[in-house]
């Protein structure tokens, strides 16, 4: 008779056997039902012209998931009924594996540690939890630009401003000195950080639908981008570079404020009192991930926010007064972090132009395995979107008049600018959303307050130009902009 040592292990494995044959059949079953989701042809105008409409109509003929081809790589475009799952669930849907994807940095993904994790601990601890400093030191940099901008005296001779360029210029120095300290906002340092942003937005693919060779050649093109940025833009991130190297090299620091030097602290406390040379580069390359995900958004935001005001000027007085007590006896604003939360009339007009601007595929995740959705698979290393569009104007989350803008509709609600959900997410959402939002909006209110205390934005012929529907986030409306003074 075999003994209990000898059948343990026959039933033991008999066991096994029968468990994996039973699963791989059961798999060769499913993957037998498995389906990928219908793949939709939208043409180039379509897509680069109408996005909106054009994702829309596919969806609501083939369901709320389409595989779609641009810039010859095929995407999937999901409805309002899959946001939240896809962009919440970050262990199937990734965000950190998308962005980096798209940045042609997926490199940084086999390193030991997660650059987007390490700029979203500098952003939450080094800015969005101290922001009343922050703001104190950004109020005199806003007013400065803001007083830049030439006002028009005559109606009947307008002067139009380069918003854009003053805006990028304003939130260049405005980084730079978060970053660095005050005493490194030079006139050569800051262009060296406008063009490291410029730089950096290039290769996400900002320009990208707006040219033939750029849409059809997209591999080509961001090889191209890369050589052009690496020879011509080197003395600016040597700059940026030396400045972070020497800062971090410091025994002592007399800018204790600066995010370098917090950085420097924490690096420091971890390694016996200094920063190691590989550490030093890594600080470094995140330092240049925040200077591109804070200044060219916010720069767009901001001319997004006064095109439509310059639309709406039924809203300007209700604005000024919000801001009153905050108003010295010489007429100067001093706004500080309390004094903008309380602009409440503001912050609603601000969210409502972020809901109602028209992004379309504003946020992306790269699947990391083959992931079971809405009755298909979608492939492992797929892009995910969400056609935000659907979400945004819907009637079912924001009433019969969702397609309206109402600048005042979020007034009351408890809902300010910041606060994201599956109906509103131009911050993204789930564990990556934006964590620089509340230093954003802050910022798009400064810069709206300060220009219209002395000036009434107009624009010619009441009317702006979108230059590329398919990337509102990231490419400001085009249109003559008047400064009317108060003075007369
Ligand atoms: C109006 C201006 C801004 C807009 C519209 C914006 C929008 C976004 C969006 C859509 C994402 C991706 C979120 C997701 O996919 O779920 C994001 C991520 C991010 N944003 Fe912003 N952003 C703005 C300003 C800023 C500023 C001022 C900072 C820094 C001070 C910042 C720092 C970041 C960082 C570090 C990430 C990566 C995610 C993370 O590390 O947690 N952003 N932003």
């Amino acid at each position: 008779m075999p003994s209990l040592g000898v059948l343990l292990p026959v039933l033991l494995s008999s066991i096994w056997f029968l468990r994996r044959f039973v699963y791989s059949t059961e798999k060769k079953h499913e993957s037998r039902d498995w389906k990928l989701p219908p793949v939709v042809e939208l043409s180039e105008t379509d897509i680069y012209q109408h996005p909106q409409e054009a994702y829309q109509a596919a969806i609501e003929k083939y369901g709320p998931v389409v595989g779609v081809v641009r810039k010859n790589q095929l995407e999937y475009i999901i409805d309002h009924t899959l946001t939240a799952q896809v962009l919440t669930n970050d262990a199937m849907f990734s965000f950190e594996h998308a962005t980096l994807r798209m940045l042609n940095l997926s490199v940084l993904l086999s390193l030991p540690r997660s650059f987007a994790k390490e700029l979203d601990t500098i952003v939450q601890e080094d800015i969005t939890a101290n922001m009343d400093n922050i703001i104190e030191t950004l109020v005199p940099i806003f007013q400065r630009h803001a007083q830049s901008l030439k006002l028009s005296r005559s109606k009947s001779d307008p002067i139009a401003v380069d918003l854009e360029s003053v805006v990028h210029l304003m939130m260049a120095e405005s980084m730079l000195t978060l970053i660095f300290g005050k005493r490194h906002a030079t006139p050569e340092n800051i262009h060296a950080v406008e063009n490291v942003a410029a730089d950096i937005a290039t290769l996400t693919g900002i320009f990208q639908n707006m040219g033939y060779f750029s849409r059809n050649f997209p591999s080509l093109w961001r090889r191209f981008i890369w050589v052009k940025i690496t020879i011509l833009s080197i003395p600016y991130y040597f700059r940026i570079g030396s400045i972070a190297f020497r800062g971090l090299g410091a025994e002592e620091s007399n800018e204790s404020d600066s995010i370098l030097d917090k950085c420097a602290k924490r690096y420091k406390a971890k390694n016996q009192g200094s920063v190691p040379f590989l550490d030093k580069i890594w600080i470094i390359v995140v330092l240049l991930g925040l200077i591109f995900a804070s200044v060219h958004q916010t720069a767009i935001v901001i001319v997004w926010v006064l095109f439509e005001l310059a639309t709406r000027p039924q809203f300007l007085e209700a604005f000024r007064k919000e801001v009153q007590e905050s108003t010295n006896s010489d007429g100067d604003l001093c706004l500080t972090y309390a004094s903008l939360k309380k602009a409440e009339q503001l912050d609603s007009f601000i969210r409502e132009v972020m809901r109602t601007k028209g992004d379309t595929l504003l946020t992306t995740r790269l699947t990391t395995k083959d992931v079971p959705l809405a009755g298909y698979i979608i492939p492992k290393g797929s892009f995910v979107a969400p056609l935000a569009t659907l979400s945004h104007m819907n009637k079912e989350y924001h009433g019969d008049n969702a397609k309206e803008f109402v600048g005042g509709r979020w007034v009351g609600q408890g809902k300010p600018a910041v606060m994201v959900s599956n109906s509103y997410f131009p911050f993204g959402l789930g564990r990556w959303a934006c964590p620089g939002r509340f230093l954003a909006v802050a910022e798009i209110k400064m810069a709206v307050l300060f220009l219209i205390t002395h000036a009434t934005p107009r624009l010619k012929d009441n009317a702006y130009r979108i230059r590329d529907p398919l990337n509102i986030t990231s490419v400001a409306p085009e249109g003559d902009l008047y400064l009317e003074s108060l003075k007369d």
